[in-house]
């Protein structure tokens, strides 16, 4: 059924995908987001976004989140933006991140789709250093 391609694309997706809630508190986690941040699948549920980033969006993420209920101003809904991850180590690394909204059971939630750069970027300076 519909439920079970769903689940197939997520489990098969290359992208990180998270969804959180309206107050920023993860739900739905794939093994991609798992991979790239180096957490288990099961430590992000319950736990808020902002456990994967570095400072200062650590702080200010609750914020952006509440300014966006408050006033609807997009600044990365439906933009994206390149903005840094933190792993479970510690080390950080450059990201795309696309984020849309939808509505369930009458709440808003939002998904987030985060694509790795670090290759991208590394290959980037190589070639920089090459000429
Ligand atoms: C807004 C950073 C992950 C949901 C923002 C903004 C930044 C940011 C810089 C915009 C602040 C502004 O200019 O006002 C990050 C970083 C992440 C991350 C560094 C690294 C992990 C996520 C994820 C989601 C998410 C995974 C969703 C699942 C949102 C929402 C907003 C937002 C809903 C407010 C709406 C908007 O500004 O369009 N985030 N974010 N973020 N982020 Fe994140």
């Amino acid at each position: 059924g519909q439920a079970r391609k769903l689940r197939a694309m997520l489990e098969s997706a290359v992208d990180a995908i998270i969804t959180i809630d309206g107050k920023g508190i993860i739900t739905t986690v794939n093994p991609a987001a798992a991979r790239l941040f180096g957490y288990p699948q099961e430590a992000f549920l319950g736990k808020n976004v902002h456990f994967l980033m570095p400072e200062p969006y650590h702080s200010a993420h609750d914020g952006y989140i509440a300014n966006y209920h408050s006033t609807g101003a997009r600044k990365i809904i439906g933009i994206g933006r390149e903005v840094t991850g933190r792993r479970q180590d510690g080390s950080t690394f450059p990201m795309h991140l696309a984020v849309s909204e939808f509505e369930m059971d009458g709440r808003v939630h939002f998904t987030g789709i985060i694509h790795d750069l670090s290759s991208q970027k590394s290959a980037e300076q190589a070639l920089r250093h090459a000429n």
